[in-house]
């Protein structure tokens, strides 16, 4: 199985970026670190960074065929893109729907996320570990989808 890891805007900044609340780690830490995992679960992984919301959408339907599940931090997309939304429910992949920081504690323009409905579910607030815990999340999916 191959899993598309995919970070919308601002991940790139990763480490830099108000580390009180997304952590010290960087975004290249990060994938080294779910590479890492993947050889232990027995999957492979491609990550991409975008700022641009078209980008992410173009990898989206790129997946198709090619991937057989998504784990997405959509940044500030999760709370504004239809568009992404629309273009995961079009693959019809499993996706994961993962965040460094808990959205719910947060501003309240961060406690809706156009992503959650359509995703199997979301992980958030456990910094670096949410991506990790979504790795394992998605891929125990799988195994129990393929079994
Ligand atoms: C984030 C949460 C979003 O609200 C924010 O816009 C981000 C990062 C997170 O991982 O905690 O860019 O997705």
């Amino acid at each position: 199985n191959s899993v598309l890891v995919l970070h919308g805007p601002n991940l790139n900044m990763l480490g830099k970026r108000e580390p009180e609340i997304y952590g010290s780690d960087t975004l290249e830490d990060v994938n080294v670190a779910l590479g890492t995992l993947s050889k232990d679960l027995n999957v492979l992984v491609s990550c991409y960074q975008s700022n641009h919301e078209g980008d992410l959408i173009d990898a989206i339907q790129a997946a198709d065929g090619k991937h057989q599940a998504i784990l997405i931090n959509p940044g500030a997309y999760t709370h504004t893109s239809i568009a992404i939304r629309d273009a995961i429910a079009s693959v019809a992949l499993p996706t994961v729907e993962v965040h460094l920081s808990n959205i719910h504690k947060r501003e309240a323009f961060r406690h809706h996320s156009y992503i959650a409905p359509i995703a199997i579910g979301q992980i958030c607030g456990f910094g670096v570990n949410s991506y990790y815990l979504g790795l394992r999340a998605l891929v125990d999916y799988l195994q129990k989808c393929q079994a």
